[in-house]
């Protein structure tokens, strides 16, 4: 057994989702303490009415604030190379599309995942979630999507599957062939799509349990939305659940295709209009907000108040990616979401942990203070959340504990 006393605030984040109207709500109690057994969370209250038993193992949370394991879930978090020339291009004045439609953008790292082995892939991955754990991330979702055929998507998820073995972050598997269209197959997507959809290939993936998720990069520079709605509802008959990445720099309609096909989450959203957000409502789907990469990229942030004041559950990721948002920060994520968005410190704390845990279908199990919960948990430095988002230049945290171990001080 396991307690943690001595806490300032423990924000009692409750599970997922949470409507936006009510994502400033989560109780605190102050002067806390927490009691953990085995993975479990078993009790929650005021440290006066603590009743540790003897053999427990005490830590001492020094008037830290303590808050659920963050959750990531959406990120490209494998990945091999770097884009510093697109960086520099951008300031000096070309879109993220204009770069991408040039022939740069995610087919230059393309290149460089299909020359990296499994194990590099790997080698490259590991000390990215090491510095993830340190920030207070405890369950990270990682797409493939840079193969862009069989083999090299199968390495990416193969490469997912050997971290998931080799460190503490619960990771999520995400199929993403549908991320752009290969050199190639230029001006034939739909026999890529064949290629990417084979039914032997989909079959591999679901008997081998490499992946939970599929994904498509909805755009006009990648697929259209009858391209999508085929993507997404081929997976579904192997049983991987439908997510996008939708009306992130053109208007097409993709979260109105995310409320049809019942997507669980609809990510980005820089670009939703009304429609979009009923659409999303009606499916109960996820709105996943990036913020790092409106950041990394200079333009406009995603009507983050419009959807909480529709009561959309919201979430948020850092899109972890060497292109749009090198970022892997989800903390600096949450700070800009408040400076940036006008999120409250507290609906950006249910939006990285019980509105994630729902993007990731966990919502029974993560992203909660709530016994019974499994306990992934951050201790802080500083006395309360506030104080935490008004500080996103340094890492507050104290410890890291997933399932019921410090992994992280
Ligand atoms: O979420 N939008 C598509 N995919 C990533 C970018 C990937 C890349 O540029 O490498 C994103 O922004
Ligand atoms: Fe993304």
């Amino acid at each position: 057994m396991l307690a943690i006393r001595n806490i300032g605030e423990l924000v009692v984040v409750p599970p997922g989702p949470v409507g936006g109207r009510s994502m400033r709500n989560a109780r605190c109690v102050e002067s806390a303490a927490v009691l953990v057994d085995g993975e479990r969370i078993t009790w929650f209250g005021t440290e006066r009415e603590l009743d540790a038993p003897p053999d427990c193992q005490i830590v001492d949370a020094r008037g830290g604030c303590v808050v659920p394991g963050l959750i990531d879930c959406h990120t490209h978090t494998v990945f091999a190379g770097t884009r510093e020339a697109e960086f520099v291009q951008r300031i000096e004045g070309k879109s993220y599309a204009e770069i991408a439609e040039a022939g740069g953008g995610i087919k230059v790292t393309v290149e460089a995942v299909r020359s990296a082995s499994c194990d590099e892939l790997v080698e490259l991955a590991l000390p990215r979630l090491r510095r993830m754990l340190q920030n207070g991330v405890t369950t990270v979702e990682i797409k493939s999507g840079y193969g862009l055929n069989a083999g090299d998507e199968l390495k990416m998820l193969e490469a997912i599957r050997r971290l998931k073995e080799l460190q503490p972050v619960e990771l999520v598997a995400t199929y993403l062939a549908a991320h752009t269209i290969p050199r190639e197959f230029e001006g034939r997507p739909d026999q890529y799509l064949d290629s990417v959809l084979d039914e032997s290939l989909l079959a591999c993936m679901r008997d081998e349990g490499l992946a939970e998720f599929c994904d498509v990069f909805c755009e006009r520079t990648a697929f259209g939305i009858d391209q999508s709605r085929r993507v997404l509802t081929t997976a579904r008959r192997f049983g991987l659940t439908p997510r996008l990445h939708a009306d992130q720099i053109t208007q097409m309609g993709a979260t109105a295709l995310a409320g049809e096909v019942g997507a669980v989450s609809a990510d980005h959203l820089e670009t939703i209009d009304d429609t979009g957000i009923a659409a999303m409502k009606a499916a109960g789907c996820v709105a996943v907000l990036l913020p790092g990469c409106s950041f990394f990229l200079g333009v406009e942030q995603a009507p983050a108040r419009r959807l909480l004041d529709a009561d959309l559950p919201v979430a948020l990721a850092t899109d972890y990616n060497p292109g749009s948002a090198m970022v892997e920060s989800l903390p600096l994520v949450m700070h800009i979401a408040c400076t940036q968005m006008r999120m409250t410190p507290t609906e950006t704390l249910v939006a990285a942990t019980a509105n994630a845990a729902a993007a990731l279908n966990r919502q029974d199990r993560l992203g909660a203070i709530q016994v019974g919960m499994q306990a992934d948990l951050v201790i802080l430095d500083v006395p309360n959340h506030n104080r935490w988002m008004y500080e996103p230049g340094r890492n507050c945290v104290q410890a890291v504990v997933k399932k019921g171990r410090i992994e992280a001080s």
